[in-house]
């Protein structure tokens, strides 16, 4: 529906006998990016077969998810819907400027009203008309769209690698990846966010999508640097030495935390030597203006 190519592999040289290597999957799109492209695949394309006038969504006001679904819904010349959580505040942050300008309409809802919506409570008006895609994308046909993802990394690389890792808001994107990857490869999801819910979230996606039994995944809880959006120096200063060393650029979100995980557990011997580990880069790099709007030229674009 959107033409997006197989993304490239690129070797991530840290010192050591473990091979590191980055899918990156921020190349996907300007705008429809990373995970937020594998989420949404299967779901437009059930939305254009059950005829749907637009699309509705979820998300806070820096969502990289808001963002791709009004990317998408323009690209497709489709209405999108933005149910955002908390107050409007004027003007516009780049991540909603951004959706607007893709024509996507927001409904601002309060913060207890917002999470009756994303369970359904209420939103019976809408149903008729929109496709309904949750918070941060993730169900089912976002899993599938993951697990393709898996594939298309064994295909590349003729192999499959020995370790996946990947950042970890909803657990949508980690328990598609398990779903397509085979017993052999074991899963990391890094959680952004404090709190040990993870594990009950994945395994609730994995349940959903029939693959309860999946045991090939571990949750690694050490590197949230606080909680959802908090960050350090120390996550600053790797985000800027891996763009300037590697060009490869992270957002301070969730790849930069990822990364910065990946690259601690090498350094602690946790990757058994030879082993080949692969870290997909899920993009969320819209993120960076937002956020260097708040913190001024924190991180280097
Ligand atoms: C850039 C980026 N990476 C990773 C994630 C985590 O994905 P998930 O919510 O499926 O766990 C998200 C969204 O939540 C994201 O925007």
């Amino acid at each position: 529906m959107i033409p997006i190519q197989p993304t490239p592999i690129v070797e991530w040289q840290l010192p050591g006998d473990v091979r590191l290597l980055v899918k990156r999957d921020d190349l996907t799109h300007p705008h429809v990016s990373g995970n937020k492209w594998r989420k949404l695949k299967y779901n437009l394309e059930a939305a254009r077969q059950t005829g749907f006038a637009g699309l509705l969504t979820f998300g806070g006001a820096f969502s990289n998810h808001l963002s791709a679904t009004a990317a998408a819904g323009q690209l497709l010349g489709w209405r999108t819907i933005g149910m955002v959580r908390g107050e409007e505040h004027l003007p516009l942050n780049p991540t909603l400027s951004f959706a607007r300008s893709c024509g996507m309409e927001f409904h601002y809802l309060d913060r207890s009203t917002y999470p009756q919506r994303c369970k359904g409570i209420g939103m019976d008006a809408w149903e008729k008309d929109y496709y309904i895609l949750p918070e941060g994308g993730s169900n089912t046909l976002a899993l599938k769209g993951c697990a393709e993802l898996a594939e298309e990394c064994q295909e590349q690389l003729g192999a499959w690698p020995d370790y996946v890792c990947v950042a970890a808001g909803t657990g949508g994107t980690a328990a598609g990846l398990i779903t397509g990857l085979p017993d052999q490869t074991q899963l990391l999801a890094f959680p952004v966010l404090k709190g040990n819910f993870m594990r009950g979230e994945i395994q609730y996606f994995l349940a959903q999508a029939g693959h309860e039994n999946k045991k090939n995944w571990q949750v690694i809880s050490d590197y949230h640097f606080g909680g959802y959006a908090h960050f350090d120096e120390q996550l600053i200063d790797f985000i800027n030495q891996t763009k300037g060393r590697y060009d490869i650029p992270l957002d301070p979100i969730y790849t930069g935390k990822l990364f910065f995980g990946v690259a601690d557990l090498h350094e602690k011997g946790f990757f058994p030597s030879g082993s080949t580990v692969l870290v997909i880069h899920t993009g969320g790099l819209q993120g960076i203006a937002g956020f260097n709007q708040r913190f001024p030229n924190l991180i280097r674009e």
